[in-house]
């Protein structure tokens, strides 16, 4: 029987029992409904709203009920409407009159933001762990490959020499941020919507600050209307979800490009590649293939949050129960990307031999030969036309700067010398950038001790 059977004459029909219901999706706050439920029967009781005793009846009624859904005793009704409802039925269930009082001084518009909030953030901490576990990660394999020179690129074009661990410790710039962003929608998360009611809070004296902080929010959302309708929390959260899977998926991008036999800079573990049904030869890069998809998934799940908001007026709108399908979806997915994600990158092997080689082709320390000049007081233009013209040489003579007799150099400009080709040796040209945020494997060593100075005190 729906809870206002009172009003209605007719019961609800079937189809639309089902299209109404989200107990497919938000069983799982279950937990956080009763914690929630446990706190607010503690405030009314103290509040002398209902009996201390009858307070103390359902904060025991609620807690078996919390155990017997975790060992299996009970199973949640599929057919009930939302587990909000569910979970006050059992208890009246249980408890008779006195399980009816719970729900006085509270609506399920106060009740639903309640365990979302309560579900967010610990959901957060959790991202937060993982990304943390994979900072550490690339902090490894970074401090590893500290001096494995392989060309960067622009374009996708060999541009100029960097190292492999100065590669990887971009990704751990961007990982902090996300980190940065998620403890920003934390802080927004952490507001406590229960007394704002269906939408004009209560005439009972509730103590608001009570349930606070048996809860753990250090803030209580201000206004009731804001209180009840704020999705903004779930649209952040799905914001910064979108951005990890943005870095996750520019990273798998980059494994697929390097475990082609075109690159062959990096091998997955065996563990994580999978191979094909008809060719034998093949390994391939699934998990990361999947990071880089699932990506869209994510992208979606912030679409709908942000379509469902956009035109409702104040306050609670059953539009917004589809809130939650859409965060679950961006949290699960994430969670999933990232326990994939991690491992194999700890166990790829990274083939620092091909990295070097590929390094040596296409011209990466073109800029270097210029400033060579420059260092010598030429123009960096006429430097720069000059380099050019070595290079249109080289190309046409199949070779590269660093083969290139000295010659051929100085028929093109007087000023090299034998110097040049130290100048031009591609660990010269990587380890003398060693301005702030450089490739040199200094300044990498330097960068993981930043970051990990970091990420210990998350
Ligand atoms: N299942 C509902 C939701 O997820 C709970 C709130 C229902 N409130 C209401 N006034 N119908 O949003």
């Amino acid at each position: 029987m729906k809870l206002w059977a009172g009003r209605f004459s007719k019961e609800a029909d079937k189809k639309t029992n089902d299209f109404n219901s989200s107990i497919s999706f938000d069983s799982r706050m279950y937990h956080e409904d009763i914690e929630g439920s446990i706190a607010h029967a503690e405030m009314i009781g103290e509040c002398g709203i209902i009996e201390k005793s009858e307070a103390d009846a359902i904060i025991k009624g609620l807690k078996d009920i919390l155990a017997d859904i975790e060992s299996g005793k009970l199973a949640i009704d599929p057919n009930a409407e939302d587990i909000h409802t569910f979970i006050e039925g059992e208890l009246t269930e249980r408890l008779g009159q006195t399980g009816k009082r719970l729900h006085t001084a509270r609506s399920r518009n106060d009740q639903v933001a309640l365990d979302i909030r309560l579900y967010l953030k610990k959901e957060i901490l959790n991202i937060k762990a993982q990304i943390k576990e994979l900072i550490e990660v690339i902090c490894k394999k970074a401090e590893e490959y500290s001096t494995a020179v392989m060309p960067g690129y622009t374009h996708l074009q060999r541009a100029q020499p960097i190292t492999f661990g100065h590669h990887l410790m971009a990704y751990a710039e961007m990982l902090l941020r996300d980190v940065d962003r998620l403890e920003c929608a934390y802080r927004h998360t952490d507001s406590m919507p229960l007394g704002s009611g269906a939408l004009a809070t209560t005439t009972y004296p509730i103590d608001r600050s009570i349930t606070a902080s048996l809860l753990g929010f250090s803030n209580i959302c201000q206004n009731s209307l804001d209180g009840v309708s704020d999705r903004d929390f779930c649209m952040e959260l799905a914001s910064v979800l979108s951005i990890i899977m943005v870095h996750l998926s520019r990273f798998s991008e980059e494994i697929i490009m390097w475990c082609s036999w075109e690159f062959k800079f990096v091998e997955l573990d065996d563990a994580f590649s999978t191979g094909s049904s008809i060719m034998p030869q093949k390994k391939n890069p699934d998990i990361a293939e999947l990071v880089r998809g699932k990506s869209g998934r994510v992208f979606g799940d912030l679409m709908t949050l942000l379509t469902v908001m956009k035109g409702i007026a104040l306050a609670y709108n059953k539009d917004m129960q589809e809130d939650k399908e859409a965060i679950f979806d961006a949290v699960d997915t994430v969670k999933m990307c990232l326990t994939a994600f991690t491992p194999m990158i700890d166990t790829m092997r990274v083939l620092t031999d091909n990295m070097r080689k590929a390094a040596a082709n296409g011209f990466i320390n073109a800029t270097d030969c210029a400033d060579y000049l420059v260092k010598k007081g030429l123009p960096f233009r006429d430097a720069y036309k000059a380099t050019g013209t070595l290079v249109a040489l080289c190309i046409e003579k199949k070779t590269t700067l660093e083969e290139l007799p000295i010659k051929e150099y100085k028929k093109i400009c007087g000023e090299f010398d034998e110097g040049v080709y130290e100048a031009i040796s591609l660990e010269n040209c990587v380890n003398g950038r060693k301005v702030l945020g450089g490739p040199a494997s200094e300044n990498v060593i330097a960068q993981v001790k930043r970051v990990r100075e970091i990420i210990q005190k998350l």
